[in-house]
């Protein structure tokens, strides 16, 4: 099998989904930062169900890391993942360079206030605005009729779901549930930086998160009781609980009691290594 055929400038992408439109397909978009792991794998699968064009994007987009955060080495293999978009029947990658994406007179950010609020977006300044403003921009040159997520990064699909009403983009986003290793660990480019002793703790954050989920299918609806449960399940595993919350799966507002559907979304540090997840307490 031969490899993905690539492009690296955006008005070249355009003109290909232009093409593409023109004979009437559908275009489905998977935008990742490549490191090609299972989860991605799932969203191309499910993006080659879906539509005539399949188009995985790689870009590790410099406008999301902090000043203190892993950019420099953050995993990089684009052979390997240009060899397993194949074997998802990927029609096309989009690899453009960043000199590209971003002009030396680039100036403009998109900021979705309320949902980048809290959990990753406290966290980290600037971050969703960088996420925002980079999947904005390839939706405009790929010019996508659906696009696909996880729900891994469940505050960044919010953020996502919500500047495309707002913008009145035109095009679908699909989200879609997190691939994990057997010990339920959410598979991740930065599980790469575990070592093996903190691979093996790593686990706690999904039995933590699955703890809480058991008492609220027993009928526990007081959100501090389920993060007490969570907390007791990872504090002697992760080093440190970096946050633990429960907000509505719709908004991500804050919640006190679960009255309506809810999440659990935890980020902690094992060795060096942030990691976050998610579950959904109901269903
Ligand atoms: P990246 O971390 O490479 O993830 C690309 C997509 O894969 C995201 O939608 C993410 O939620 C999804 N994903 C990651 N791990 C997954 C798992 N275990 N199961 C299912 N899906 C998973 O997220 C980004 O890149 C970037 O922020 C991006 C959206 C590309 C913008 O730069």
């Amino acid at each position: 099998m031969s490899d993905v055929p690539v492009i690296a400038d955006p008005a070249a992408m355009s003109a290909w989904s232009e093409t593409a439109r023109a004979r009437g397909e559908r275009i489905a978009l998977v935008p990742t930062m490549g490191a090609l792991h299972a989860g991605h794998l799932s969203l191309l699968a499910e993006g080659r169900r879906r539509a005539q064009k399949l188009v995985l994007s790689i870009f590790v987009n410099p406008i999301q890391f902090g000043p203190n955060e892993d950019l420099a080495k953050y995993p990089r293999d684009l052979a390997g993942d240009l060899a397993q978009a194949v074997s998802v029947g990927c029609d096309l990658a989009f690899v453009p360079e960043a000199a590209s994406m971003y002009s030396p007179d680039f100036q403009t950010a998109i900021e979705v206030r309320e949902v980048s609020q809290g959990l990753c977006g406290a966290r980290r300044p600037g971050h969703f605005a960088g996420v925002a403003t980079v999947v904005c921009k390839l939706f405009n040159i790929v010019r996508p009729h659906v696009a696909f997520f996880g729900e891994k990064d469940f505050q960044q699909l919010a953020v996502i779901r919500r500047m495309v009403a707002d913008l009145n983009l035109p095009l679908e986003i699909v989200g879609l549930s997190t691939v994990r290793e057997p010990d339920g660990l959410a598979l991740s480019s930065r599980n790469a930086y575990l070592a093996a002793s903190d691979r093996k703790r790593a686990g706690a954050l999904y039995a933590g998160l699955s703890a809480a989920k058991a008492l609220r299918e027993k009928g526990e609806r007081r959100a501090s009781v389920l993060l007490n449960a969570a907390t007791a399940e990872m504090a002697s595993r992760v080093d440190r609980i970096d946050y633990l919350e429960v907000r509505a799966s719709e908004d991500l507002k804050p919640l006190a009691t679960i009255d309506r559907p809810a999440v659990m979304l935890v980020a902690a540090f094992v060795g060096g290594t942030r990691l976050i997840d998610n579950l959904r307490l109901d269903g």
